[in-house]
């Protein structure tokens, strides 16, 4: 059967009627791949699952939120949405609200998202402003101006963005027939660990599963505030998408961390690093770096035990890897060109060496 989007497919679960326009790129039914390289590098005790949701229109997990944020601003008769952004938010929101003919406004911090995200949202004819600031003063200023004035606010604050993004545990539960027994997923403004929770949480109370998940979310270390207690003032990390000092959805974390019985934890750049190239050499999946966070993190507490044996772990990858693909050719050097030729091809390759 075709897919229709998130809302067509779980519209009980969500705040829909008959009447609310559904705009959908038909996002959502993003692949759960199996990861048995991965598993057997970070030592075969686990079963590991990646939630592929770079596979989204926008190439991010955003989608599954923004189709229901501006169906219903649609529905409210709303003609704008704004948002802070460190990239994916903005892609997704120009994307949808061109699908809804209204008017987007993103508010991104100045030369700090990757540009793949940055030609996604004015392509998609964003009305884009960039600010000298970093995520969480453009945050205030769209809390501050969306209150002021007939603007719709789509960052993770609306609550229909995380009733949309509930979906992915409905989908890994359909698929799955069951909850995993840990959920890995990277933190920044804290939305997607909360909407996940719920999403688990519903399912339970309707008696599709029966057990739920650990929540086990990772910040970069140079911007976890949850870990630290304290809002960072300066955060700085490589994963653009989660360099946020003060996270929105902060309160609604903790409480999925400790309803849950797991953690919040940090991950450093390094390790960030490591877990994205090993991604893609290993499973063939490109991620962006914040979406390396959760491998980084379910690495890094595997190797001090946490886990037991053949725990099912499923690890949420947030965003596509085009997003950023200056960062991979930063890391493996860009090869030099030959003559084009047969002969300069074989002797590059040593083909004639046997
Ligand atoms: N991964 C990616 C690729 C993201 O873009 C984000 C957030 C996260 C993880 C963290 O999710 O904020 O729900 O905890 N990006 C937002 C944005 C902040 O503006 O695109 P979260």
């Amino acid at each position: 059967m075709e897919w229709k989007g998130v809302i067509n497919t779980y519209r009980k679960y969500l705040p829909v009627t008959d009447k609310t326009p559904v705009i959908t790129l038909h996002e959502g039914n993003t692949p759960l791949v199996k990861a048995d390289n991965l598993s057997e590098e970070l030592g075969g005790n686990l079963q590991i699952y990646l939630k592929y949701e770079g596979m989204n229109p926008t190439g991010s997990f955003k989608d599954r939120g923004m189709t229901l944020a501006v169906s219903k601003a649609l529905e409210e008769g709303s003609k704008a949405v704004m948002c802070a952004s460190t990239g994916n938010t903005s892609a997704s929101a120009a994307a949808y609200s061109a699908k809804a003919k209204i008017d987007s406004i993103v508010l991104i911090p100045k030369g700090a998202i990757a540009l793949g995200k940055l030609s996604q949202a004015l392509i998609h004819g964003a009305k884009v402003v960039p600010i000298q600031g970093n995520f969480d003063d453009a945050l205030k200023l769209v809390k501050t101006i969306t209150s002021k004035y007939p603007i719709t606010l789509v960052n993770s604050l609306n609550p229909y963005r995380i009733q949309g993004q509930k979906t992915g545990s409905f989908e890994i539960c359909d698929v799955m027939g069951k909850a995993p027994d840990y959920h890995a997923i990277p933190v920044g403004n804290a939305g997607n660990i909360t909407a996940y929770w719920r999403g688990y949480k519903e399912y339970k109370n309707h008696g599709i599963i029966d057990s739920l998940p650990k929540m086990i979310g990772f910040q970069a270390a140079g911007a976890c505030p949850i870990v630290k207690g304290c809002i960072v003032d300066k955060p700085d990390t490589v994963a653009t998408a989660i360099k946020i000092g003060n996270p929105a959805s902060w309160k609604q974390a903790e409480m999925a961390r400790d309803e849950s019985g797991g953690l919040i934890d940090s991950v450093k750049d390094d390790e960030i690093l490591e877990a994205y190239k090993m991604l893609a050499e290993l499973e063939g999946v490109f991620v962006e770096p914040a979406s390396a966070a959760s491998i980084a993190g379910v690495k890094k507490l595997n190797e001090k035990g946490y886990f037991k044996k053949d725990d099912c772990i499923v690890c949420i990858l947030t965003g596509h890897g085009l997003k950023d693909p200056d960062r991979a050719i930063e890391m493996i050097e860009e090869p030099e060109s030959i003559p084009a030729t047969e002969d300069a091809v074989v002797k590059h390759l040593r083909l004639d060496e046997g």
